[in-house]
């Protein structure tokens, strides 16, 4: 695939995509999402591959969905069309992790990018925010959903209804972002998290991911159950056994991915 909004790579066993399209900081439009969901389809069918890193400039991740573009949409254009959102889940259907590497703005439809991601490394220099109110319109790929999961209810108002920003020191504190970093090592340690997490064996990180997100579909009997049913499951790996044996032995574990 000839990518033209997006960069594809790969560093060892870690997916990398870099968002490109400088001159917009990283507007979202149906190409580059399109494009987005080609990387995820090649990197799901890689076997090689154990996570993803999706980052974007040192001054946007995203700043939100392209509004030249939406200016001119009809609702029959944002309705039939599914203007950018028509391939959003693929996110959610990826099986394997996927770190988002935020530095700069992550606005709107960039937040949300963010959000549908497993985990957020932000840069020092992060700004997160849903200022579609601004625009008339309201967030429509996950900030009244995902947000409040992820901040509680309070600060998702807030930041929904008045269209503010919030830095990477507050979004930790709330709850959305794992790490805040340097901007300047931003890169390497979300590589760096996602190559160890590469290393592990590659069906236990995909059941980690699905037991996780299943938390929040489910109530907390129905996920315990889920949970522990996946864990009885792990005991039929080849990789259970290698890794409590080599822990037995005093050695590092190899892991084949069965
Ligand atoms: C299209 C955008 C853009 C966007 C920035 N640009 N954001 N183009 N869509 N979302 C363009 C600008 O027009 C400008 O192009 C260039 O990028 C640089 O932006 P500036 O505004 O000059 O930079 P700066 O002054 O540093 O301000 C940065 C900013 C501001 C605070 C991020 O650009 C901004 O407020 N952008 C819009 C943020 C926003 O409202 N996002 C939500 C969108 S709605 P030129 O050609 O002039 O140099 C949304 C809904 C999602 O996301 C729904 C999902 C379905």
């Amino acid at each position: 695939m000839d990518y033209q909004n997006i960069i594809v790579e790969t560093r060892g066993k870690v997916g990398f995509i870099t968002l490109n399209r400088p001159k917009a900081l990283n507007a979202l439009n149906d190409a580059l999402v399109d494009e987005l969901g080609v990387a995820l389809d090649g990197f799901e069918a890689d076997e090689n591959i154990g996570c993803v890193v999706i980052t974007g400039s040192e001054k946007a991740f995203a700043a939100g969905a392209d509004i030249g573009m939406m200016a001119k949409f009809s609702y029959m254009d944002a309705y039939k069309g599914d203007y950018i959102t028509r391939n959003w889940e693929r996110l959610k259907t990826f099986r394997k992790p996927v770190i988002a590497a935020v530095a700069g703005f992550a606005l709107g439809g960039g937040c949300e990018l963010a959000m549908s991601c497993d985990m957020i490394f932000a840069a020092d220099t992060a700004k997160f925010g849903q200022p579609e109110v601004k625009l008339g319109t309201l967030p429509g790929a996950g900030g009244t959903q995902r947000l409040p999961r992820a901040v509680g209810k309070a600060k998702a108002m807030d930041l929904c209804l008045t269209a503010r920003m919030m830095d990477a020191a507050e979004a930790e504190k709330a709850g959305l972002v794992a790490r805040v970093i340097p901007a300047d090592k931003l890169v390497e340690e979300a590589l760096a998290a996602a190559a160890t997490i590469a290393s592990y064996s590659l069906p236990v990180i995909m059941m980690i991911k699905e037991s996780i997100n299943r938390s929040f579909e489910s109530g907390l009997n129905e996920g315990l159950l889920f949970e522990r049913r996946v864990f009885h499951s792990s005991f039929a790996l080849d990789d259970q056994k290698e890794g409590m044996a080599a822990f037995v032995e005093k050695r590092k574990a190899e892991f084949k991915n069965q």
